[in-house]
């Protein structure tokens, strides 16, 4: 009887400390709504964890096939980062970030011919490779935002003049493609999510 007492209580104050972390967690929901670019940082530092955390919830997307094509790309020298990405005309968000990360993805996969499952695996391409990247980048949004970080998508893919120079500084191998590159940092702006809302962009059960 006493052990079970010991483990009920044990079990509860488990229970009690998960709600509680869901309690101080901002809602999904919240989260979502209050996400907005941000292109001004303060130049301080990003933590590793930070980071991995943002990575994480990168790597938390749907993927089709759950091919999992995103690779990324994360610079924290800020000598790098100026070198790199910082003297374009909007190099300013890049020269304050903590940190950029370059999502990236893998444009082929290995896969055996359906219904062969004997058959070599050979490298086919993925045509959903920008997809699924595209939601990792989002994640990276988001949780960036959940941290109290602020970032901005810019864009890489399929903007040659943009993603070739940062390929090859990077060494970025061919197949991988920098699909957006997304400074990170501790916000020195703070303006108000756009109201995007607009009933007329929805079609119920018909066009
Ligand atoms: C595909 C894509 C490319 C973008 N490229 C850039 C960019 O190169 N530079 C930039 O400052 N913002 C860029 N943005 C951010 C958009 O300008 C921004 O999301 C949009 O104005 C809506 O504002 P919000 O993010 O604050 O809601 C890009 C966003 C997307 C999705």
């Amino acid at each position: 009887m006493k052990h079970i007492v010991i483990i009920a209580t044990l079990l509860a104050s488990v229970f009690m400390s998960s709600c509680k972390e869901q309690e101080n967690a901002p809602a999904a929901l919240d989260v979502i709504m209050a996400r907005t670019s941000i292109r001004s940082f303060t130049g301080d530092p990003v933590s590793k964890d930070q980071l991995e955390t943002i990575l994480k919830a990168g790597m938390a997307a749907p993927t089709a096939m759950n091919v999992q094509p995103w690779r990324f790309v994360v610079v924290t020298d800020k000598e790098k980062i100026g070198n790199v990405f910082g003297t374009g005309p909007r190099s300013g968000m890049f020269n304050t970030a903590g940190a950029v990360i370059v999502v990236c993805g893998q444009t082929t996969f290995m896969r055996r011919p359906f219904g062969q499952p004997d058959a070599p695996e050979t490298e086919q391409p993925n045509i959903f490779w920008y997809e699924d990247c595209s939601a990792a980048a989002e994640n990276i949004l988001l949780a960036a935002t959940a941290l109290g970080l602020g970032a901005v998508w810019t864009a890489g893919y399929p903007a040659e003049e943009r993603i070739a120079p940062i390929a090859e500084a990077l060494g970025i191998p061919v197949g991988v493609v920098p699909l957006c590159i997304i400074p990170v940092g501790v916000p020195a702006e703070n303006p108000a999510p756009k109201d995007k809302w607009k009933p007329e962009n929805i079609h119920w059960e018909q066009w």
